[in-house]
């Protein structure tokens, strides 16, 4: 039977060492509940990051993946697939585009995002334009492309050279947005709400500019939903709470509750430039992956919890406001849309991230000052009471605060 010292020492034997992992060792989950080795109990305001929004196991998604895999797992993407259709038109019931691409995963649909708006410049418009713009502290995966893409240096360094055809402009600032303009340009990239960035929302104002850019240049707007999409931020996707018309979106995380399961979801001009053989993938919307997808978007709707992801993170807003008024020194801002939630600190926050992880509460410290809250759509007010007195809590013990 293993234990966590020695899941710790294997870990560290065996695995690449690309992960500082958290000191707990999850040995199974269900609902908004980690157990560990000793069968502790943890309370996830993380969800996988923003991955098992239904929670852990839920059970109508479990049987879900039972039955299809007892009736068919894979046969390729050489075949016709009721699963897959299924679940692209339920997909495109939710949002203004026409066409889904699926793959198994947020970098591997933000790399089918950035060879479809090459190719829609190339083959469709005729035109020699592929530069894609993206925004500082956005966060786009970690293939060579989405790296490239990504507006972090930390994570580029030692990959050169980077595939090239992509400049980052700074976030919310609108003149450096003109000027990053050229007749290379083929897109814009953003995400409404950086997650990895440290739950930064877009501000009205930029996002109309952009827009704005795009309509006056021609330029493709590329929305990566992949952290915000599926109801996280009390939309569908968190372009709609914005007069906004991407041609492409991306999404991937909580698609399947915890399954791998990625798509580009695009305009019906755009999706023509993916032609038979220009893009594939061997496992992207396997049927097992398409069915638990379905699973998750049929409860989704019926148990409307879009729109309880908006109403219980208003009042999650409000609580967590309510800390920073205790701790106006220690709490720089509260912020958030639905249920993705940030709470900047005034100063490095590993020890209380790691306080709180003692007193049971499962989320992530992002950007050294941010907890970020991903919690399952699911979850109550009172969860969230109950954190946030525990923070208050340890907000008040002065040694926990000094970074
Ligand atoms: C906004 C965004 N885009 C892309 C990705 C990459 O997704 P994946 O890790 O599934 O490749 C992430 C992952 O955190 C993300 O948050």
């Amino acid at each position: 039977m293993p234990d966590k010292s020695s899941l710790q020492e294997k870990t560290a034997k065996y695995l690449c060492s690309t992960y500082v992992r958290y000191p707990l060792a999850v040995k199974s989950a269900n609902g908004f509940s980690l157990y560990d080795f000793d069968g502790r109990e943890y309370l996830d305001l993380l969800s996988g990051i923003s991955v098992c929004n239904l929670g852990h196991s839920h059970p109508e998604v479990v049987l879900a993946i039972t039955r299809q895999a007892q009736k068919l797992i894979h046969v390729s993407n050489l075949f016709y697939q009721e699963e897959q259709v299924a679940l692209a038109e339920k997909l495109i019931s939710t949002c203004s585009l026409d066409r889904v691409f699926f793959c198994n995963s947020g970098a591997e649909a933000n790399e089918g995002a950035i060879k479809l708006c090459r190719r829609y410049m190339q083959k469709i418009k005729k035109q020699n334009r592929f530069e894609i713009i993206t925004l500082t502290g956005s966060f786009h995966g970690r293939t060579l492309a989405t790296l490239s893409a990504t507006g972090q240096d930390k994570i580029k360094q030692g990959f050169d050279p980077l595939p090239q055809g992509f400049k980052t402009t700074p976030f919310n600032d609108e003149k450096a947005l003109d000027k990053v303009i050229s007749q290379d340009t083929a897109a814009i990239m953003v995400e409404i709400i950086q997650g990895e960035g440290g739950v930064k929302i877009l501000s009205p104002g930029f996002l109309k500019k952009i827009v704005h850019v795009c309509r006056r240049h021609d330029l493709l707007l590329i929305v990566d939903e992949i952290q915000t999409g599926m109801g996280r931020t009390g939309k569908y996707w968190a372009h709609q709470h914005y007069d906004l018309c991407p041609d492409i979106i991306t999404s991937a995380k909580a698609m399947a509750n915890g399954l791998p399961m990625g798509a580009v979801i695009s305009l019906e001009k755009v999706a023509q430039a993916f032609d038979a053989g220009s893009h594939g993938t061997t496992f992207g919307g396997s049927p097992l992956a398409c069915a638990a997808a379905i699973k998750v978007l049929e409860i989704m709707e019926r148990d409307q919890l879009v729109q309880r992801a908006w109403q219980v993170g208003q009042e999650a807003l409000e609580i967590f406001e309510g800390v920073r008024k205790k701790h106006p020194e220690k709490i720089v801002e509260v912020r958030g849309m639905g249920l993705m939630l940030g709470i900047e600190l005034a100063f490095a926050g590993n020890k209380i991230w790691k306080a709180l992880l003692e007193k049971g509460y499962v989320l992530n410290l992002t950007q050294d000052t941010v907890l970020r809250l991903l919690p399952p759509l699911v979850i109550s007010r009172d969860h969230i009471e109950g954190f946030a007195m525990t923070l208050e809590i340890l907000l008040r013990d002065s040694e926990l605060c000094q970074g």
